[in-house]
């Protein structure tokens, strides 16, 4: 697709801020869809006015809850509203991104994200998914949620992390790629292909992640590895949640990546 309007739902966040700037760096005109932005996709405030003239939208948005009927509730009114207003302002593409080993997901924030795809596909406006791994910035964010004093608790994760950078290029390679690649790629899915799963370089271990940034931060905080309250936590902690053989891997390796951060990984 040559230089084009994309609209970029959910653009302050961890994983927008950098589709964003990706799109930005190609030439691509970003319409910034956040509530900090004037745009709200669940009272459908300023919607309109931002999808118009726009090619594609990426939808990289989430809600303020975690829990299964929170989340499902703000994923499923988002799409349906980007959907039926993407419709009217002629967009062509939605690009969601979703959240590897969903499909196993027994309840809580995966089932959402199993609810939120379905909803994006049930709309009008032609959808292709892309599931990804865990980010690296989410490491230093479950760190600060986990921390009780001394000790930072975090669930029990095996996780092929990857950068929100890397997932940021793969999301604008989507909603960029020629047309002809596009249909083919929604054709395949129709025709049962796995959905598309992009990971880091190899598998990691959350807190063992976590005590990386605790060195570089000079914290002295114990890290306990708990089993988690959500309903795929005991999946997390085996590996069922690991991507599948068709996924694609993609540096940089969280190492690397925590060399590059000013701030550690607290950023989030
Ligand atoms: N974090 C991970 O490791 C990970 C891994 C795989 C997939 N994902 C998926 O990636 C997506 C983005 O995650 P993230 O961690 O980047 O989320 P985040 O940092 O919490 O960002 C959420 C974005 O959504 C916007 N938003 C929230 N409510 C809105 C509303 N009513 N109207 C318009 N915009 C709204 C926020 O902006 P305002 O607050 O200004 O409205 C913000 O830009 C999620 O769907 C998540 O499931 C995340």
């Amino acid at each position: 697709m040559q230089q084009a309007k994309i609209a970029v739902a959910g653009a302050t966040g961890r994983l927008g801020r950098h589709v964003v700037g990706v799109l930005g760096a190609a030439g691509h005109k970003v319409v910034p869809i956040s509530r900090s932005a004037g745009v709200d996709v669940i009272t459908g405030d300023g919607l309109a006015e931002a999808l118009t003239g726009a090619a594609a939208i990426i939808d990289v948005t989430a809600g303020p809850g975690s829990g299964q009927r929170a989340a499902t509730g703000f994923f499923t009114a988002a799409a349906r509203n980007l959907q039926q207003a993407g419709e009217r302002a002629g967009v062509a593409r939605y690009v969601l991104v979703s959240i590897i080993g969903i499909q196993k997901s027994t309840g809580g924030y995966g089932s959402a994200k199993l609810a939120h795809e379905q909803a994006v596909l049930a709309g009008p406006v032609p959808a292709r998914i892309l599931r990804v791994a865990q980010f690296h910035e989410l490491v230093g964010v479950l760190m600060d949620r986990g921390r009780r004093g001394e000790v930072i608790y975090l669930p029990q994760m095996r996780t092929q992390i990857i950068a929100a950078r890397t997932v940021a290029g793969a999301l604008a390679a989507m909603a960029t790629s020629s047309q002809a690649e596009f249909a083919a790629a929604r054709a395949a899915g129709s025709a049962g292909a796995p959905v598309p799963e992009l990971a880091g370089p190899r598998e990691e271990n959350l807190a063992s992640l976590a005590r990386l940034i605790a060195a570089r931060r000079g914290d002295q905080a114990r890290i306990e590895e708990v089993t988690a309250a959500d309903p795929d936590s005991q999946a997390a902690a085996d590996g069922s949640l690991l991507p599948g053989p068709h996924a694609r891997l993609a540096g940089p390796t969280f190492q690397e990546w925590l060399a590059t951060q000013p701030d550690s990984g607290s950023a989030g």
